[in-house]
């Protein structure tokens, strides 16, 4: 069920229910070659929106844009500040808490943002911690990150294993075609597996890594994969979310 697609009344009637909500948040950024700029929004998305399907949980609009200032140096690539994401993550939460939602699900697509969003979480506690009322009805916030299932590692370890690297992997790239067929784009990568490394700013990273891929050969993707690793972070991730939903 997306919010989005509610009404106000459908939305007070699920909070008698329920007061969880999945919040997908990802990355508007260059993928390699041929991975879209919207890897990350997308896996977030879908496996956002399975979760939903799945453990019947409302889902909130996608952060589609986070902090990816690293990325910079590709066409198309877009960024919050950290302390812009910081500042939308805690409105979002303010905004759904005022209506009742007390359990935030934050599933993520974008390795970039971990740091940034546990520090918003932590905003949001030093408020609940610093208020004399304290933390009523209790608020509770999770980062997930749906790549970290143990079912989509054993799959991606499987098929890929040293290919798969840490950006624009072929499981990601493989999951997005899954959601988009028209997005296939076959191609072989030269090198076949991408540089390893560390980097700071946006031109630091296209020094190392000038075709925008970290240690992964996204040239390996295919769609059945995609549909496999899907099915895996779906299952995983609601288990999860049902979890944290029913934990007081
Ligand atoms: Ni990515």
């Amino acid at each position: 069920m997306l919010l989005h697609q509610q009404t106000w009344i459908d939305v007070e009637q699920y909070l008698k229910k329920s007061t969880g909500i999945v919040i997908p948040i990802g990355s508007t950024e260059q993928h390699g070659p041929n991975g879209l700029i919207g890897t990350d929004a997308i896996c977030a998305e879908v496996v956002g929106k399975g979760i939903g399907e799945a453990a019947d949980a409302l889902v909130a609009p996608t952060i589609s844009v986070g902090m990816a200032q690293h990325h910079l140096g590709f066409a198309g690539s877009m960024t919050l500040r950290p302390t812009t994401l910081i500042a939308v993550v805690r409105d979002t939460v303010a905004s759904l808490a005022r209506h009742g939602f007390t359990r935030f699900y934050f599933i993520n697509g974008h390795g970039g943002n971990i740091a940034t969003v546990t520090a918003a979480f932590s905003e949001i506690y030093a408020e609940t911690s610093l208020h004399p009322a304290g933390n009523q009805p209790v608020i509770k916030c999770k980062l997930r990150n749906w790549w970290e299932s143990s079912k989509v590692k054993a799959i991606s370890s499987v098929l890929y294993g040293g290919s798969e690297g840490s950006h624009a992997t072929p499981s990601e790239v493989s999951l997005t075609w899954y959601a988009y067929p028209e997005a296939v784009r076959k191609m072989t990568m030269d090198p076949p597996v991408a540089p390893t490394g560390t980097f700071t700013d946006s031109a630091d990273y296209r020094r190392n890594f000038p075709d925008g891929r970290i240690g992964s050969n996204p040239g390996l993707s295919s769609r059945e994969a995609g549909e496999r690793l899907y099915k895996a972070a779906v299952q995983d991730c609601a288990d999860d979310y049902k979890a944290f939903v029913a934990a007081a």
